[in-house]
């Protein structure tokens, strides 16, 4: 499929995991693209793309980042929020700057990028914030990241809202557990990876190219009525909060 060819996109955290994934779902299907991160290693291991090593935190970087893009190819049609990170920490023990450094990251970060990406865009463009399904579900020690994370649902719609009037959709997408670094911790035989596995409908961990796809739809024509809204993406996790019931519901009439 080419369903990009001739646009041009932006992607923040493109240099790992979920973003270098769509980075390179989008230069497969044709557009010109910009990678924006902070890791100047990883992005310099992405291929058939632009890069700019930018930290999403900072407003003059992130604009810079934007302009470069524009500059290059001439507009942006298509940007994927995806930059983000946590820093661990209970609400009583944890340090308060890992705090704020979490949320400035994540929460803030998407408001940067969405702010100078939709000042750039024209009618027709499309922007995607990745969330988290920490946005309903909460993280032990991670107070500040799902918070962080619902605060990104919330501002998504609040930005579709405002920004209808440019003609720019905004939606997000809440993964649930995807292999990436950042997941690292957690799987590849971790004491909790089974126990993470056996609350997923699909047994199993998705894959970054997995998020990708949603993400193209939701920036792309095929998702043109389609604004203000969060799609989970997680193999079925939201829906087990219940009980494992198949040994009763399943269990032969006496
Ligand atoms: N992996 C998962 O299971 C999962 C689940 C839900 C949500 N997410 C979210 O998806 C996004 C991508 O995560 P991932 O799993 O691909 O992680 P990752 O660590 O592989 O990639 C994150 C990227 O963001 C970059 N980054 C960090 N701080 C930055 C900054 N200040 N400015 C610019 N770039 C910065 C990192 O350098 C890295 O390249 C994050 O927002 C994460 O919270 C991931």
């Amino acid at each position: 499929m080419q369903r990009y060819r001739d646009k041009v996109a932006l992607v923040t955290g493109g240099a790992s995991g979920i973003g270098a994934a769509i980075g390179a779902r989008l230069v497969a299907e044709g557009a010109s693209v910009v990678l924006l991160d902070i890791d100047e290693v990883g992005l310099g291991r992405q291929q058939g793309a632009e890069t700019v090593v930018a930290d999403v935190t900072d407003s003059t970087q992130v604009a810079g980042a934007v302009a470069h893009t524009v500059e290059r190819f001439g507009r942006l049609d298509a940007a994927f929020n995806v930059a983000g990170s946590a820093r661990f920490g209970t609400v009583v023990d944890g340090d308060e700057e890992d705090w704020r450094w979490t949320v400035d990251l994540v929460l803030r970060g998407v408001y940067l990028s969405t702010r100078h990406e939709a000042r750039v865009m024209a009618p027709g463009s499309a922007i995607v914030n990745i969330s988290s399904l920490n946005a309903h579900v909460p993280l032990y020690g991670a107070s500040s990241y799902a918070a962080a994370k619902a605060g990104v649902e919330m501002f998504t719609k609040n930005a579709a809202l405002e920004l209808g009037d440019r003609g720019i959709r905004v939606n997000a997408i809440l993964p649930g557990l995807i292999r990436t670094p950042l997941t690292a911790g957690f799987m590849d035989g971790g004491p909790i990876e089974k126990d993470f596995l056996t609350r997923i409908v699909a047994a199993r961990a998705g894959d970054p190219d997995e998020i990708a796809g949603p993400a193209l739809f939701l920036a792309g024509e095929d998702a043109s009525y389609v604004n203000g809204t969060s799609l989970v993406v997680d193999g079925g996790w939201e829906i087990t909060n219940y009980p494992d019931l198949r040994p009763v519901v399943n269990a032969p009439a006496p």
